[in-house]
């Protein structure tokens, strides 16, 4: 499956941490799109899409939350719960975010801009996709 946790490199001193993150180096693609999620609640679950042509890299910048990434033949659970962690979902997985710690906030990077015509909502339309690639 396409996806890949990424440990981020921290410049920290005494006065705290810093992450920075470069189109290409520490993000493995091009970025055309910053978004974030908060004010989040733990029972409410958020995604249930894929994407044919968009990658993306998620961090939790504080609390934590579940990922289970399917491709349409198997499926991970994947739990982001450090600024210092970044994971990296490829085209073509179905994601499912869920059990939100109460106010966690997620960081999305995207390899494009917002397109809705561009997302698969349906499940058996991506096991379509997914299958006929
Ligand atoms: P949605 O796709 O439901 O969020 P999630 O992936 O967390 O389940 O998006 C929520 C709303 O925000 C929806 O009306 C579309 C809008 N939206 C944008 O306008 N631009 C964006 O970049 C994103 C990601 C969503």
């Amino acid at each position: 499956m396409d996806y890949k946790l990424i440990d981020l490199n921290i410049h920290g001193d005494n006065r705290g941490k810093l992450i920075a993150l470069e189109s290409n180096k520490d993000v493995p693609f091009e970025i055309k799109r910053i978004y974030w999620i908060y004010d989040t609640l733990p029972n409410e679950e958020r995604g249930h899409h894929s994407h044919p042509n968009m990658k993306q890299l998620v961090v939790a910048m504080d609390g934590s939350c579940e990922f289970e990434l399917d491709d349409g033949y198997s499926k991970v659970n994947i739990t982001l719960n450090r600024p210092d962690l970044g994971l990296y979902i490829g085209k073509n997985i179905w994601r499912v975010m869920k059990n939100f710690s109460y106010g966690c906030k997620l960081m999305v990077l995207a390899s494009d801009y917002y397109d809705e015509s561009e997302y698969i909502r349906n499940y058996d339309k991506f096991l379509n996709e997914v299958k006929n690639a």
